[in-house]
């Protein structure tokens, strides 16, 4: 049989790994899907604004016509939401699009690219489709962006620079003025990428945007997303702050049409309720430190978190512990070293999961298989 060659590189990858769909577990573990809950994604626990799903509705009926490459409103919107002119704002399929262009963009050959580890997977992958190398600098033993050492790593190669804040799985974020201090480090031919896929869950009073350090710096890309705080996961829209040559460079780089016509109506829509979302993000800080409580009273290892969702150990394997979870119904993510990461959801989604941990703890607990 005719096998297609590959780089190497890329047949040795092993893909991303999204978390279990609701229906896949129901299946196989004897569940009504409306039953499995499903903590493993970060996402936004509840269905999108009803006004949002009125207006995808009505551009349905658009379809045959493709999006609108510039996403001409959308970019309008935000540029009045975060007072930034359009042509300082990009939009992609996802900010994890965004994450990837940017890393072609300016990776190849002979590139490195720095970022913290644990992080976000896609800064991994997407160093890798770049042909770039990785130099992965361990988080401190707070679990949190260890920033002079990540500087320290940067190099005359290095061509870009990922900064997760809040960090997913850990859910630390880097203090305001650490991170400046940080970006006047990094050398202006090199690209950084702040990445505030979680910004807008955060309430520790150190933490700020860099939005704003974003139109005034060249070398610096804020990215976000209208996933998680917005509830548009499955519509793929994320966007970017830069300065206006930045965008139109990294542009070069990005496909056309990778933002759908009805994700950028939704987006737009989205945009419509900021208190809306403000009750979403205080509802998320209940949610997430009620489980920090449990966690506490439990005994069990966690991170404190900023974001949507809580990094915790009970003592048994990764795999072990997510699988204990499973058999009840409820679906977290597996991380590394015993390390398992679960989103803030609804109040009675929560309730499960801690039903769930407060059952198998004592089982979980015992020693024996962590290395
Ligand atoms: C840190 C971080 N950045 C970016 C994303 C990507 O989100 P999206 O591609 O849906 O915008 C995620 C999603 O989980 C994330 O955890």
């Amino acid at each position: 049989m005719f096998v297609p060659r590959f780089r190497p590189d890329i047949a040795g990858l092993a893909r991303y790994k999204a978390g279990r769909p609701i229906s896949e577990v129901a299946r196989s573990y004897g569940f009504e899907p409306a039953d499995v809950v499903k903590l493993a994604s970060n996402e936004n626990p509840l269905p999108p604004f009803p006004e949002v799903e009125k207006a995808m509705a009505e551009a349905l009926t658009e379809v045959n016509r493709y999006p609108d490459d510039d996403a001409y409103q959308l970019r309008e919107a935000l540029s009045r939401h975060l007072d930034v002119a359009p042509d300082q704002i990009w939009v992609g399929g996802g900010s994890s699009e965004l994450l990837r262009v940017a890393a072609l963009a300016v990776g190849g050959p002979g590139t490195t690219a720095v970022y913290a580890w644990p992080s976000f997977v896609i800064y991994r992958l997407a160093t890798i489709w770049a042909m770039s190398q990785a130099r992965e600098v361990p988080l401190d033993a707070a679990f949190a962006h260890d920033l002079e050492r990540m500087a320290e790593t940067v190099g005359s190669d290095t061509t870009v620079v990922y900064v997760c804040n809040p960090n997913n799985p850990t859910g630390t974020v880097v203090p305001a003025d650490d991170l400046r201090r940080f970006l006047d480090a990094i050398p202006e031919r090199c690209l950084v990428v702040v990445d505030e896929a979680y910004g807008e869950y955060v309430t520790d009073p150190t933490y700020s945007t860099m939005l704003p350090e974003a139109v005034s710096r060249p070398n610096l890309v804020v990215t976000r997303t209208f996933s998680k705080v917005y509830g548009l996961a499955a519509l793929r829209v994320g966007y970017a702050v830069a300065s206006a040559d930045l965008v139109a460079e990294l542009r070069k780089a990005q496909a056309p049409f990778t933002v759908t016509s009805i994700g950028q109506v939704a987006a737009v829509e989205a945009l419509r309720y900021p208190a809306r979302v403000a009750e979403r993000v205080e509802a998320n800080r209940v949610g997430r430190e009620w489980l920090e409580e449990r966690f506490a009273e439990l005994g069990v290892s966690f991170v404190p978190s900023q974001a949507n969702f809580v990094f915790f150990r009970v003592g048994a394997s990764t795999d072990r512990t997510t699988e204990a979870f499973l058999r009840h119904g409820v679906i977290v993510r597996p991380m590394a070293d015993g390390w398992v990461r679960v989103t803030v959801g609804t109040p009675e989604e929560n309730r499960r999961f801690v039903e769930a941990l407060e059952e198998e703890l004592s089982a979980l607990s015992q020693p024996g298989d962590l290395a």
